[in-house]
């Protein structure tokens, strides 16, 4: 595998960090998970806009313009074998002598960026649909930043693990946040409920699309907060990330959502995801003449 450190491309295995990155030493930095369909980045310009909106958070100078980052993107996923992957991107206040304030004067950020076969959801997963739990967020109040300090997520998530489930879903203040690792959709009566984007989450690009579906395909649809007790009654339950897509969340704290099987909503919503990522991929790459009707990606 090859990845991207501070300028160069390397195998994995050459690629060395210090042990005074402010990274593995304090957490200090912001990272993406970018998925790419057939070479292309998907949704890239999003990306890089919540990454610049990360590095704001943690006062950190974005290290490279957009032309720059995608040329870096691009040159990866060329050097990478497999059509579908997943990039990871990861940004570090970089290496200093231990101490909590910024080095001072700064010093040069670690880039770092890797690249991973993209395995989305399979077939009998999409049928059956995932366990979830439910736990209160005791994460911090800045969770629409990208940190790479993710020991709550890792926790909260591993409850979700230990109970043969995928995913636990946050409940902050009677209200639910998000999920561990994706955000958290809610149907009730025909009804797409979303929370909304505030300093709670992290403002989803798959969830962006998610709502951009629904409204473009006319489903009845509301952004506004969304009470513990209507994640617990719900109709269906709905995860979405960038590497899992959209799935059904079919049990929650071992009992059935809804009739305990992926809802009409999930199939909507599904069809349409995959509708509209051909779609978006073929417009900003329209197909060669060669490639015909139902080819491309
Ligand atoms: N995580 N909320 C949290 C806490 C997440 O970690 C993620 C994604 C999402 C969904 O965001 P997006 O649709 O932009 O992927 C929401 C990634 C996939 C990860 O950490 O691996």
């Amino acid at each position: 595998m090859t990845v991207y450190l501070n300028g160069q491309f390397m195998p994995i295995e050459e690629a060395r960090i210090p042990v005074l990155d402010r990274g593995f030493i304090f957490g200090d930095g912001v990272y993406e998970v970018i998925p790419v369909y057939s070479r292309r980045a998907f949704r890239l310009a999003e990306h890089l806009k919540r990454l610049q909106h990360s590095l704001d958070g943690i006062r950190l100078q974005n290290p490279h313009g957009e032309a720059e980052w995608t040329r870096i993107i691009n040159e990866l996923i060329a050097r990478n074998e497999v059509a579908d992957q997943y990039l990871y991107l990861h940004i570090t206040r970089g290496a200093a002598k231990r101490d909590h304030a910024f080095p001072m004067p700064p010093v040069a950020p670690t880039v770092f960026m890797m690249s991973n076969p993209l395995l989305t959801p399979p077939a009998p997963l999409l049928q059956s649909g995932v366990g979830a739990v439910s736990a209160a967020d005791n994460r911090w109040l800045r969770c629409d930043i990208k940190a790479i300090a993710l020991l709550p997520n890792v926790l909260l998530r591993q409850m979700a693990i230990d109970a043969g489930c995928a995913e636990t879903i946050l409940i902050r203040d009677g209200y639910m946040t998000e999920g561990a690792a994706s955000n958290i959709f809610v149907v009730k009566n025909g009804r797409l409920l979303a929370p909304p984007k505030d300093n709670l989450m992290l403002p989803g690009i798959t969830y962006d699309v998610v709502l951009e579906i629904a409204q473009a395909d006319n489903i009845p649809h509301e952004v506004r907060k969304i009470a513990a007790d209507e994640v617990f009654n719900a109709d269906e339950l709905l995860l979405t990330s960038s590497t899992k897509e959209v799935l059904a969340i079919t049990t929650l704290d071992g009992k059935p959502v809804g009739d305990g099987k992926p809802g009409a909503m999930f199939a909507r919503l599904h069809k349409l995801y995959q509708d509209f990522k051909r779609d978006v991929m073929r417009q900003q790459f329209p197909l060669s003449t060669g490639e015909g009707q139902g080819g491309g990606m």
